[in-house]
């Protein structure tokens, strides 16, 4: 008898024991189903039941062939009974009736469903959160007369770990999925943020193009007013001059006329007007001369007229040139020029604009660094890195006071103002070196200790 129902039994077993790996593994509640099919299938004319929590807490009984009954958290018939046995049971047991209800009295409850002699209960766990979890507990009720409950016992210990390994597949799946939502949800976010913060980016640029532009225009008003108003200025003082001294030559022809006229013209008359108007025709071509060159110095100011072309040559030659036609200032003094450049330096650029700015920094060095001082040293140094040229010019002057250093650059700044000077030969350099060579420049100084300007430019002008 006991050989025949244990030979019945594991040819069910074996029967079912692939029906798990056959599920598809997408559903849970299917691994579920199968559980209580096979359990009541097998250990046929017993109560079998699922029990099983929901994410509340509440539990969900499965009886059978799935019928499926939602328990309230208490007050329903069986519930303190499954609440015991969801407690009591962490390893697979065969209760007694007896037993059941000592213990249920003892809480205050009764055995409120017919499960017969005794009650198999096993635990049905899961990982959850990477730590093993009960997630519910299968239950077959065994009827009277029934002397293999450990057999049975482990007919249901079998089904429930292969159930268990199903679940675990499910819950991973699932878990698989969830987490590639997220990413998914993730990164539509982040494309989102990225997009947001682009188009932020983007807008501020343009702003802040804007912006720059509208400072660049308004500096270019501000220096061509200054220009303007200075320009009046300095040809007002040599303009006005040459009128009055025009005037006073008027008046003295006119004498000299009158004079000729009355025939009481002595000859020490005509010697002295005639002295006096030589002389003020000297200043009148003296002023006019003045205001004449300073034209042509504004003239400069103005980088883009000059229509030379851009040419290819070599630096170091070049510059030699520019010293050759310095060379009668130099003549007769004790100032040395040196040039450090290398044979291999080819330019394409605009020659005379580099001409232009190393004599206007030559005739400084002349003029205010080596004013009062019978020797003086000046070096050109050349040097190139990758595709642009970096000049230093240094002499070792008088050097200029960190008050001015700031100024010197400003068109009419000059500390030699009413001796010729008119303080644009630094602004024309300033303009040829970024406007017409692209190129920035700058100076250091100390009073006393000469003065190092430091020009960059590129060795290929590109125009734009
Ligand atoms: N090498 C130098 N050493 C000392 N001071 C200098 C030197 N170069 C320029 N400066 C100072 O900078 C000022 C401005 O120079 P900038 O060439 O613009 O005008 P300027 O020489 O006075 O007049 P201009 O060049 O129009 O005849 C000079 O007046 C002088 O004070
Ligand atoms: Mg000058």
């Amino acid at each position: 008898m006991r050989e025949q129902y244990i030979h019945r039994l594991l040819n069910m077993l074996n029967y079912y024991s692939d029906t798990f790996a056959r599920l598809p593994l997408t559903d849970v509640e299917e691994v579920y189903a199968t559980i209580l099919a096979q359990l009541s299938s097998i250990l046929r004319y017993r109560v079998c039941m699922l029990l099983l929590k929901d994410h509340n807490g509440s539990f969900i009984l499965r009886v059978n062939e799935g019928s499926k009954v939602d328990l309230p958290a208490s007050g329903h018939a069986g519930h303190g009974m499954l609440e015991y046995l969801w407690h009591r049971v962490d390893m697979a047991l065969v209760i007694a009736r007896s037993t059941l209800e000592a213990d249920l009295l003892q809480a205050g409850q009764q055995v409120e469903m017919d499960i017969g002699e005794s009650l198999i209960a096993v635990p049905l766990k899961a990982i959850v959160n990477y730590r093993e979890t009960q997630i519910g507990l299968v239950i077959a009720a065994q009827p009277y007369g029934n002397h293999e409950p450990d057999i049975d016992k482990q007919i249901m210990e079998v089904i429930t770990s292969l159930a268990m390994g199903a679940i675990a597949s499910c819950t991973e799946l699932a878990e698989r999925k969830r987490v590639e939502a997220e990413l998914t949800r993730y990164r539509d976010h982040l494309k989102e943020l990225v997009d947001e913060r682009t188009q932020e980016l983007s807008q501020a640029l343009e702003e802040l193009r804007t912006t720059q532009h509208q400072l660049v225009e308004s500096a270019k008003m501000a220096s061509l007013g200054e220009l303007v108003a200075g320009v009046a200025h300095e040809i007002n003082t040599p303009v006005g001059v040459a009128v009055t001294a025009t005037s006073s030559l008027h008046t003295r022809a006119q004498k000299l006329e009158e004079l000729y006229k009355s025939g009481a013209m002595k000859r020490s008359h005509l010697e002295e007007h005639l002295k006096a108007l030589g002389e003020g025709c000297q200043i009148v071509l003296n002023n006019l001369q003045r205001a004449s060159n300073l034209v042509r110095s504004f003239k400069e100011v103005a980088v883009d007229q000059s229509s030379e072309q851009k040419r290819t040559f070599a630096l170091k030659g070049y510059l030699e040139e520019i010293l050759t036609s310095m060379q009668p200032k130099f003549k007769r003094t004790k100032y040395h020029i040196s040039i450090s450049c290398d044979e291999n330096i080819i330019l394409l650029s605009y020659p005379g604009a580099i001409a232009q700015v190393v004599t206007n920094l030559l005739m400084n060095s002349l003029i205010h660094g080596f004013e009062n001082r019978e020797e003086g040293r000046i070096s050109i140094e050349a040097k190139t890195d990758l595709n642009s040229l970096t000049l230093h010019y240094h002499d070792d002057g008088n050097g200029v006071s960190s008050d001015i250093l700031p100024k010197i650059f400003n068109p009419f700044f000059t500390s030699k103002r009413g001796s010729g000077s008119s303080g644009l030969g630094l602004h024309i350099v300033y303009n040829l070196v970024t406007q017409k060579l692209k190129g920035t420049i700058r100076c250091e100084s100390t009073a006393g200790h000469g003065v190092l300007f430091i020009i960059s430019m590129p060795l290929e002008r590109v125009e734009e």
